[in-house]
């Protein structure tokens, strides 16, 4: 019997779970059509019963007991957006043992878990769908997945991190501060009290991380993505990379190179007329480029209620489509390989470099030496202001290796006409 109803029970109606509910609601016509059956949203998952939520929800479909909606037989798919790894994990493991299809919005989640959930998956035949994980509402992981799939994927950039790039595009326009920039992103409601995740890199990490294992083909965990965030950057910074020609992002970045594969998180200098450097404010995108199909960029909102629901309840439509066609997961988890990271150490780029010198003869000469010493080759040198005695000098490298550069900053940190190597930003240059 054709199935005329399509069941969704829901872990969390938050932000994220309020916007799935009302797409669900003020679209069900053309999602049932478009699906093939109608969706309806039997059970969910509170931590309050009593508060008010402003949606016009049924009488006994809200609940605090997990089981009502981990355990009613007849829900087909589970959407997990309470947020969290600890009963997060445990709810979608559950859902998937007992056969249900997941969708999710958890990028911690899938970072950390996501080999367990697929193996779940897979042993359940049933669908694991995480759209709204990476990049909020632009479509990136069913694009790599699928539509990209007959290529070899050379490389993924993306701004996946919205606060930092709202942060990067006001000091930029504004020239102001970072602690500046970060109260002023708090008060909009954009960071959070505790912005760690955001301006450390910790939540474009995790995305990358997801980019990274799709791409790839090989699970790429947490702790071997390098992660540096946007702390160090300066108002001077961005001023002098403007100058260069450059703006200055914060990129998770993911990389096959003839000598292994690199996923990295750190802000860059980015040349003003690539495709990314026009990204600004809170938005999101990401560059991929493929074998066959070239360059191609996904530019969207990575957040917020509706936006993030719009991927989440396309990925309910999809899971629906596959239960009503009897085809659960026929797109598992595409991390077949075992492929090695290459070291940080071993990663080459360009570099920009600030630092702060006594202002008299020989001083160039001095970390020049240091420099040549260790392989670094410098492409542009230029001197800034003087301010009491000590110059600002803005240097630019060729390409390098990390190990490379890292010695010679040592080495020129340690000599007594050098006051503080301010900064040290990668250049981003060929694409
Ligand atoms: P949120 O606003 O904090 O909502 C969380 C919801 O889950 C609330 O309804 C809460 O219940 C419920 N919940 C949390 N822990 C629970 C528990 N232990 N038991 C029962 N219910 C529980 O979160 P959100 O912003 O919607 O984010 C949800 C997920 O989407 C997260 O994984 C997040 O990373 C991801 N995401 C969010 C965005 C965004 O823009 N917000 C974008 C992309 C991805 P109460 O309402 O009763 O407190
Ligand atoms: N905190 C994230 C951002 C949104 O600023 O982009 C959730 O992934």
């Amino acid at each position: 019997m054709v199935k005329e109803v399509v069941k969704v029970g829901m872990l969390g109606l938050g932000t994220v779970g309020s916007g799935v509910y009302k797409i669900l609601q003020s679209n069900a016509s053309l999602i049932a059509r478009k699906t093939g059956a109608r969706i309806e949203v039997v059970k969910v998952l509170v931590r309050d019963t009593s508060k008010n939520r402003g949606l016009d929800i049924p009488e006994g479909i809200l609940t605090d007991n997990p089981d009502d909606v981990l355990k009613d037989e007849s829900v087909d798919i589970v959407v997990e957006v309470m947020g969290g790894i600890g009963k997060a994990r445990d709810y979608a493991l559950a859902a998937l043992q007992q056969g249900k299809s997941l969708v999710t919005a958890n990028k911690d989640m899938m970072a950390v878990y996501g080999e367990e959930l697929f193996m779940a998956a897979s042993e359940n035949r049933c669908d694991l769908m995480f759209e709204a994980s990476v990049a909020g509402g632009i479509p990136i992981i069913k694009v790599l997945k699928q539509s990209l799939a007959a290529n070899r994927i050379e490389q993924v950039m993306g701004i996946v991190n919205g606060t930092t790039n709202y942060m990067l595009t006001r000091m930029t326009l504004d020239g102001s501060e970072f602690k500046d920039v970060l109260a002023e992103a708090q008060a909009r409601g954009y960071a959070e009290a505790d912005p760690t995740n955001d301006i450390e890199g910790f939540d474009a990490a995790r995305k990358i991380a997801i980019l990274a294992s799709i791409v790839f083909n090989t699970r790429i965990s947490l702790d071997k993505v390098y992660v540096e965030g946007i702390t160090r950057i300066s108002a001077e910074d961005i001023k002098y990379a403007c100058e260069l020609g450059y703006v200055v992002k914060l990129l998770g970045i993911a990389k096959d190179t003839s000598n292994g594969i690199e996923v990295r998180v750190h802000p860059v200098l980015l040349p003003e007329t690539h495709p990314l450097a026009a990204v600004n404010d809170v938005f999101n995108a990401v560059f991929v480029k493929g074998d066959a199909v070239g360059e191609t960029m996904f530019y969207g909102r990575g957040a917020g209620e509706l936006p993030t629901a719009s991927a989440v309840t396309a990925d309910i439509m999809d899971a629906a489509r596959n239960i009503l066609h009897r085809v659960q997961g026929i797109v598992g988890c595409t991390c077949f390989e075992e492929r090695p990271l290459k070291p940080m150490g071993d990663v080459r780029t360009r570099n920009y470099l600030r630092l702060r010198v006594v202002d008299k003869p020989g001083v160039l000469a001095q970390i020049a030496l240091i420099f040549g010493e260790n392989q670094v080759s410098l492409a542009t040198v230029f001197q800034k202001e003087t301010v009491e005695g000590k110059a600002e000098l803005v240097l630019v490298t060729h390409e390098v290796a990390e190990k490379n550069l890292k010695q010679a900053l040592q080495g020129i940190e340690q000599l007594p006409v050098v006051e503080e190597v301010c900064n040290a930003i990668r250049v981003e240059d060929q694409s």
